[in-house]
């Protein structure tokens, strides 16, 4: 899936369980590469280097907790979490957005899928401190009030939720496909929801929902 990265639900740019140049059996392992590898950049982890970092110029933050501020649905939300907390535990743990599911908590099946800069992403797969300064959009800010999003209206319509523990991941891919496709083809819609499992197994219904909004009113 072209328009996603690592931290994104499946397709051709899925995370790899285990990157080159820092896989669980290579002898080079180390915290220090699973780090780098996790794009820990502007603000560094204190437990990798600390002094270097420093005389970078480099922001430290930990390993201690830290306050850290979010923008998530247009507001600005402050957290203080440790440099390895993912933005799932982030959000569910202190700001009671339990939108996003914890499900396999490893970036395997879209869940926990929230919006980025407008690009989906595993909350589970990306640590808080890697999203300040984003744009984060979940599924508590798709409704107005209690006016559904024209996605999980379709979705209610189209009976597309079964136990619904997937349910929100879907809503929030289908949102991301039709704001950048606003009138996908099955083809397309079908690549953009590659990386949320179903396991109670709606995917036709849910397929018919994105479908059905293509073109639609979409907030
Ligand atoms: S991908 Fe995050 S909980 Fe499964
Ligand atoms: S409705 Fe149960 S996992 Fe999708």
């Amino acid at each position: 899936m072209s328009e996603h990265t690592r931290s994104r639900p499946a397709g051709e740019d899925s995370p790899s369980s285990a990157p080159a140049e820092a896989s669980a059996s290579s002898p080079n392992f180390s915290r220090r590469t699973f780090l780098k590898s996790v794009g820990v950049t502007p603000v560094v982890a204190a437990a990798i280097a600390p002094d270097a970092a420093e005389a970078q110029g480099a922001t430290v933050v930990g390993p201690e907790a830290a306050p850290l501020t979010l923008t998530i649905n247009g507001q600005k939300r402050t957290v203080t979490v440790e440099p390895r907390t993912t933005l799932l535990d982030a959000m569910r743990q202190q700001l009671e957005l339990t939108g996003a599911k914890r499900v396999c908590d490893r970036g395997s099946c879209g869940a926990c899928t929230v919006t980025i800069d407008k690009r989906t992403a595993y909350a589970c797969s990306v640590l808080a401190v890697d999203a300040e300064g984003a744009d984060i959009r979940t599924i508590e800010g798709l409704t107005q009030g209690t006016v559904l999003h024209p996605v999980q209206q379709a979705i209610f319509e189209k009976d597309g939720t079964m136990c619904g523990f997937c349910t929100p991941g879907f809503v929030m891919s289908t949102v991301a496909l039709l704001d950048k496709t606003p009138n996908p083809t099955a083809a397309q819609a079908k690549k953009a929801l590659d990386g949320n499992i179903c396991r109670c197994g709606t995917y036709v219904r849910l397929l018919e929902a994105a479908l059905s909004v293509k073109g639609g009113a979409r907030g």
